[in-house]
């Protein structure tokens, strides 16, 4: 990483917006301005503009119990009101809001209409079932049309959707059921992952039903599509077809109006402890800030643009940049069930050219990886179409930048490097094609109406030219309203450390350039980023120690070319289980225990076996000296080891 920094703080190319550009953008230079002038009346216009309130807000923003915030919140609306209905009822019903593709190649094009009428039967199974407002539901399914169509289905209730992406394992889905109280889970047979049907009913029969977890509670109803056509198992009384009961359902339903404070959903994402914290959002401020990000960093004209973000709807991006802010904006979208390489190498790119995509949004780790394979493979296919493209997940290296705007962006179609996270709900730094001139690797300047500094460890600002921590100084509307069910965490992680100052502390490294421009340096907690996905090591340390062969083991994010870091695992083996079983193998077979643990995703990229972990005199594991043997570096700084000879051991041992 930090050659990949060096690298980054030596850049000092720029490309502004071209004048036709700038001429024919939605965001103008003034938003800035009228933001600047008056902060809470800007979001307070952005909220009337972009929504539909069944009873308007007469506040913007209640900040007198701080860390809690409350935003336009004597307003009622209903979140999946603004997203279909008001569409089909302004006449473009007819315009298509998804162009799916499954990755076998199979399509459906659902218009406004349709996914309406969908999502109003949907919401009448749902109630059927005893779901109202307030209730949990947990959604477990492949990036299908019904993913979307299930969550504007909770939104239209009122309920609350915890969406649990499809690679996490049965257990994991457990503990994020059981932390909601779901009552019911909508999932499929199946979907399509690199050719083949990837199951994901069995994950979750094993998650209510495996005896280690537990006699469930909570879940009354499992309502199943029918994608994969694989077998499953099947439990009468709970499990409901959705093909049985979805069309045959009325599709007449009446969107009530809610309070803009109501819960719309929680998104569980990795902390710094072992067990991930529920993150809590909620509708009117959310929503608003969705799609006022939407449509000005992406420059969305929702008439004629084809969008396109291949994230999946189990993380923050695709309930923000899939679901939310493009269905708000009446836009038009490419949804994709599967791998970007399945069944040859260049299938992402030709799904541009069949959609003529024009504002297109992945993640860094993706860029890297298609340039491994090199630009032939993207230069086969037409993508004349594009005219933006966004990043996001982890800082995007200078390289890469440059690749992705020569090789995808026709070298002019403006990048906007997006910085946020699972918390702020929606963008918060980013230029803004046709008004800033972006530099590569840099997510450049807060957005209009956000508040962002760079400080150091006393809250002090650090000052253009200057590196120190990210911290967001004013509430913002889609802000977490905190963690599910422990109000306490909430303050204490993102909140204690400038509490004098009041300022929301991000967990990320930043560096503000002689113009004032931000680049992000990576977390500065014990939280990786693999792939632009969220892990945290000691939530892999704990399911490494599980293992009944390990007596003591820490995790360290190493710098991986394509994945910006992976997940490396340091393991003492317990003598007793040496002592009863051959070690050969051991290394694999933990890999995979924490795949099954947690999911594909944690599963470290490399397990060494040592005899020892670095640890301070206080007993503290010291990640920094396990992170450079991990990247093959020079060992650090050993002298407040308590054995300062370990280094050399552990060393040894992993060559
Ligand atoms: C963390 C949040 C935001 C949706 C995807 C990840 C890192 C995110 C950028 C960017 C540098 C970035 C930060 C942040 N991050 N975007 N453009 N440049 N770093 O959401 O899982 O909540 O992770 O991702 O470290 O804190 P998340």
């Amino acid at each position: 990483m930090s050659s990949q920094i060096d690298h980054l703080l030596d850049e000092s190319r720029q490309f502004p917006p071209s004048d036709e550009f700038a001429a024919s953008a939605v965001a103008k230079p003034d938003l800035y301005e009228r933001a600047a002038a008056d902060r809470d009346g800007f979001w307070g216009d952005q909220a009337r503009e972009l929504l539909h309130w069944h009873t308007p807000f007469t506040r913007v923003l209640d900040w007198s119990t701080p860390p809690f915030a409350k935003w336009f919140d004597d307003g009622e609306l209903n979140v999946a009101y603004n997203c279909l209905d008001r569409h089909v009822e302004a006449g473009n019903g007819d315009r298509v809001a998804l162009l799916w593709e499954g990755e076998p190649g199979d399509e459906r094009r659902i218009t406004y209409a349709e996914l309406t009428d969908e999502v109003k039967r949907v919401a009448n199974v749902l109630e059927s079932f005893g779901v109202g407002a307030g209730d949990r539901v947990a959604i477990y399914l492949p990036m299908i049309p019904e993913a979307v169509a299930s969550m504007l289905a909770v939104a239209r209730l009122g309920a609350i959707h915890s969406v649990v992406f499809g690679g996490f394992s049965a257990e994991s889905l457990r503990s994020r059921i059981d932390d909601a109280g779901a009552k019911v889970v909508i999932t499929a047979d199946g979907g399509y992952r690199k050719g083949k049907v990837s199951p994901l009913k069995p994950a979750v029969d094993q998650a209510l039903s495996d005896d280690r977890f537990g006699e469930q509670q909570t879940v009354e109803h499992v309502l199943v599509v029918k994608r994969g056509e694989n077998e499953v198992d099947w439990v009468e009384g709970r499990d409901v077809w959705w093909h049985d009961v979805v069309p045959a359902a009325s599709a007449e339903h009446v969107a009530e109006p809610f309070p803009a404070e109501n819960p719309l959903f929680i998104l569980y994402t990795s902390g710094t402890t072992g067990k991930p914290k529920g993150i809590l959002h909620t509708s009117g401020g959310y929503l608003t800030q969705a799609a006022y990000t939407h449509r000005n960093v992406f420059d969305l004209k929702p008439e004629s643009d084809v969008y396109w973000c291949t994230a999946d709807i189990g993380w923050i991006t695709g309930h923000s940049y899939v679901t939310y802010g493009p269905l708000a904006n009446g836009a038009t979208q490419v949804l994709y069930e599967g791998t970007p390489d399945t069944p040859h190498p260049g299938r992402w790119w030709e799904i541009i050219q069949k959609y003529g995509v024009s504002i297109f949004y992945t993640a860094p780790t993706a860029i890297r990886s298609f340039m491994k394979t090199g630009r032939a493979i993207p230069q086969k296919f037409d993508l004349s179409s594009i005219r933006v493209l966004g990043s996001v997940g982890e800082p995007i290296n200078p390289e890469a930048w440059m690749w992705y705007r020569e090789v995808i962006g026709s070298g002019s179609a403006p990048i906007v490097d997006t910085w946020w996270q699972t918390e702020t709900g929606a963008i918060m730094v980013s230029p803004l094609p046709g008004v800033t001139a972006t530099k590569p690797g840099s997510a450049q300047v807060p957005l209009p109406g956000i508040s962002i500094d760079v400080v150091d460890e006393s809250g002090e600002e650090v000052g253009n030219g200057n590196g120190g921590l990210l911290v967001i100084t004013e509430p913002w509307p889609s802000m977490l309203r905190g963690i599910w069910g422990d109000p306490e965490r909430y303050k204490e992680t993102y909140w204690e450390k400038f509490e004098k100052q009041g300022y929301y502390f991000a967990g990320d490294g930043a560096r503000l350039d002689a113009d004032g421009d931000l680049w992000l340096l990576g977390r500065v907690d014990d939280v990786m980023n693999v792939s632009g996905h969220r892990l945290s090591t000691a939530e892999i340390e704990s399911s490494l120690v599980a293992h009944e062969a390990t007596a003591e083991a820490a995790v360290v994010g190493a710098s991986d070319e394509t994945t910006g870091q992976a997940v490396v695992a340091f393991v003492i083996i317990k003598e007793s289980y040496l002592a009863a079983h051959d070690p050969a193998g051991l290394a694999t077979q933990l890999r995979s225990w924490v795949g099954e643990q947690i999911g594909a995703i944690a599963r470290p990229r490399d397990v060494y076996i040592v005899g020892e972990l670095p640890k301070t005199r206080s007993g503290k594991i010291m990640r920094r000296l396990l992170r450079d043997v991990a990247e093959g570096r020079e060992v650090g700084d050993t002298t407040t080891l308590a054995d300062t000879a370990v280094m050399s051991i552990i060393s040894a041992q992993v060559k």
